[in-house]
């Protein structure tokens, strides 16, 4: 269905595989495009509980923009570019299904920023992470001087992007770039154990942490509507006493058994 993904869905967890590797998965227009596409259906299908945004391949998660792409552009050309990657990006980063990265291998450029969008990252020991635009004369466009410096403080968020120096993942894991760092065997399995373990829990609950956590870092007011993340938690903590799943949970710790939500 996708020209530049691969999709598999299997109990509950969406796995999108970028699928151009033999251009180490660079992000062009097209692939934009599947991500916009496959992120409605995230949104919309019931199916779909959870997902893992990988790339094809065992060297590159995605090596970044599709520098190709670049040539000859204008200015205004360049800002639709941008705004284009960073609201597909934030499609991702506001679904109300939890999106993990699965990161295996360069996360480089626009492939670190992707990886950044998602909600968090597990990466295996190959992967290495940058922001290297200042090489090509650029800057990150599609979020990264945000959320990098959101997740790695702004001391380093400097240092990475103006030096264009890569993270290893132990580097990655001790900058808290990444939750988890494993083999690459064993990647996908670690990324599907965790999202397991979400999938146990009240998915309407799930989607409100997202909104709340959300509004701690996210900066753009048209996202975030003035509202303060403070303000957020308390309509979202109210709005959890109107779901059965919020009774059921609260019953089956009195009653001390296992709760069965059904995201109602
Ligand atoms: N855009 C377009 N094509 C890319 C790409 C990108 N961001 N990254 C890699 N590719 C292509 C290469 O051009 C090459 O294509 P070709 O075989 O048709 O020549 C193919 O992917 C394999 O990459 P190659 O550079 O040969 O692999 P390598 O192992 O020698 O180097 C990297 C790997 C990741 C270090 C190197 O590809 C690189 O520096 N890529 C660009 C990273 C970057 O600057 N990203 C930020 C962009 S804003």
């Amino acid at each position: 269905m996708y020209n530049t993904l691969l999709t598999h869905l299997e109990n509950g967890i969406l796995t999108i595989t970028i699928n151009r590797p033999e251009k180490l998965n660079a992000l062009n227009k097209e692939v934009f495009n599947d991500l916009d596409g496959v992120m409605d259906e995230v949104y919309t299908h019931k199916e779909i509980k959870t997902v893992i945004i990988t790339g094809a391949g065992t060297k590159a998660f995605v090596a970044g923009a599709d520098i190709t792409e670049f040539a000859g552009l204008n200015k205004e050309e360049a800002k639709k570019l941008a705004k284009r990657g960073q609201d597909v990006f934030f499609k991702i980063e506001n679904s109300p299904k939890p999106v993990v990265a699965a990161v295996n291998g360069f996360a480089l450029g626009g492939g670190c920023e992707l990886a950044m969008a998602c909600h968090f990252r597990i990466c295996s020991d190959n992967a290495k992470f940058g922001q290297p635009e200042v090489n090509l004369g650029l800057i990150p466009g599609y979020g990264g001087t945000q959320r990098l410096t959101q997740l790695v403080g702004k001391g380093k968020s400097m240092e990475l992007q103006m030096t264009a120096q890569l993270m290893d993942a132990a580097e990655a894991l001790q900058w808290k770039l990444v939750n988890h760092v494993t083999t690459q065997e064993q990647l996908l399995t670690k990324t599907t154990e965790v999202l397991q373990t979400i999938q146990t829990k009240a998915p309407i609950a799930i989607s409100k942490i997202i909104e709340c956590i959300n509004i701690a870092v996210v900066s753009d007011s048209a996202y975030t509507n003035g509202t303060t993340g403070y303000d957020k938690e308390v309509e979202c903590f109210g709005e959890c006493f109107t779901t059965s799943d919020m009774k059921e949970g609260t019953s089956a710790f009195v009653e001390k058994r296992k709760p069965q939500f059904k995201g109602e």
